[in-house]
């Protein structure tokens, strides 16, 4: 069982910001705006997923559950509703949100099937943003150069991933979900995503007028596939899904407590 809180971050989403907001680098830039529109269609399905899946259980094991699925609901409600702000002002600089329509109509295909279906596929995200979350926090210097408060915004989105990572999964096997299905369902994900992403990007830096660049491309690369690269560092922890015996808590650190406690100041905690 894992506490979960909810926070209301303390940063203005009012203020624009600039194009490059990312240390001045198109492609960083574009990337995390192009995963920043993924969540509100994404963050919605897991919040659907979980709650039917909670539903799903029998009463004597809701009980189990139940805090554990609020603080999950609430933590994704907040990340949808402040990256909806943050999409806002990508909608205002020219660019096109193709990702969010194309996950709605895919989500369809699956709508009256069996809540572990939804499940497995909320769980193989989770660990897409586990990992991510991880490694983000583990080289948060790379966001230096970034705005600061989209700093704190990332940061934090990436701490509360990194505390619920489990909740998915748990609720999938308590609802007698197979290991086969989550891995038959977690092999479409990683396509699926890693698709996503790299379409939104380039659509993102062609918007941008930034895709033909030699310095996008360099700094792609580098980002991506460098020593410190997020495919490459990120690449184990991703393999580590196949086990048979994995559970997303093994691939715990501390780091997002540790960011949590020492940045205190830029939220609050709802209900305290
Ligand atoms: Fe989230
Ligand atoms: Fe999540």
């Amino acid at each position: 069982m894992t506490d979960l809180v909810v926070r209301r971050l303390l940063i203005d989403l009012e203020t624009p910001f600039e194009r490059h907001w990312h240390g001045g680098d198109a492609f960083r830039s574009a990337f995390f705006n192009a995963l920043s529109m993924s969540f509100p269609v994404g963050e919605q399905f897991f919040i659907d997923a979980v709650r039917n899946g909670f539903k799903a259980l029998p009463l004597h094991k809701q009980e189990h559950f139940r805090k554990e699925v609020q603080g999950f609901v609430g933590q994704e409600a907040t990340h949808r509703r402040l990256h909806g702000l943050f999409n806002g002002h990508l909608e205002q600089q020219g660019l096109q949100n193709a990702w969010g329509p194309r996950a709605l109509k895919r989500q369809k295909l699956i709508e009256g099937l069996d809540p572990r279906h939804a499940l497995a596929i909320t769980t193989g995200y989770e660990h897409f943003t586990a990992i991510f979350a991880d490694w983000m926090l583990r080289n948060h210097d790379l966001l230096d150069g970034a705005e600061p408060r989209l700093k704190t915004l990332w940061l934090w989105h990436s701490a509360e991933e990194s505390e619920h990572k489990s909740t998915a999964f748990d609720l999938y096997y308590a609802l007698g979900g197979s290991h086969d299905r989550r891995l038959a369902w977690f092999r479409r994900a990683t396509f699926f995503f890693l698709t996503d992403v790299l379409r939104q990007t380039m659509n993102n830096l062609q918007r941008d007028g930034t895709l033909w660049q030699w310095r996008t491309w360099k700094s792609g690369a580098s980002y991506l596939f460098g020593k410190r690269g997020v495919l490459r560092q990120s690449y184990r922890a991703w393999r580590e899904y196949f086990r048979k015996d994995f559970h997303p808590s093994q691939q715990e650190s501390d780091l997002s407590r540790r960011w949590l406690e020492s940045n205190s100041r830029n939220f609050s905690v709802v209900g305290a």
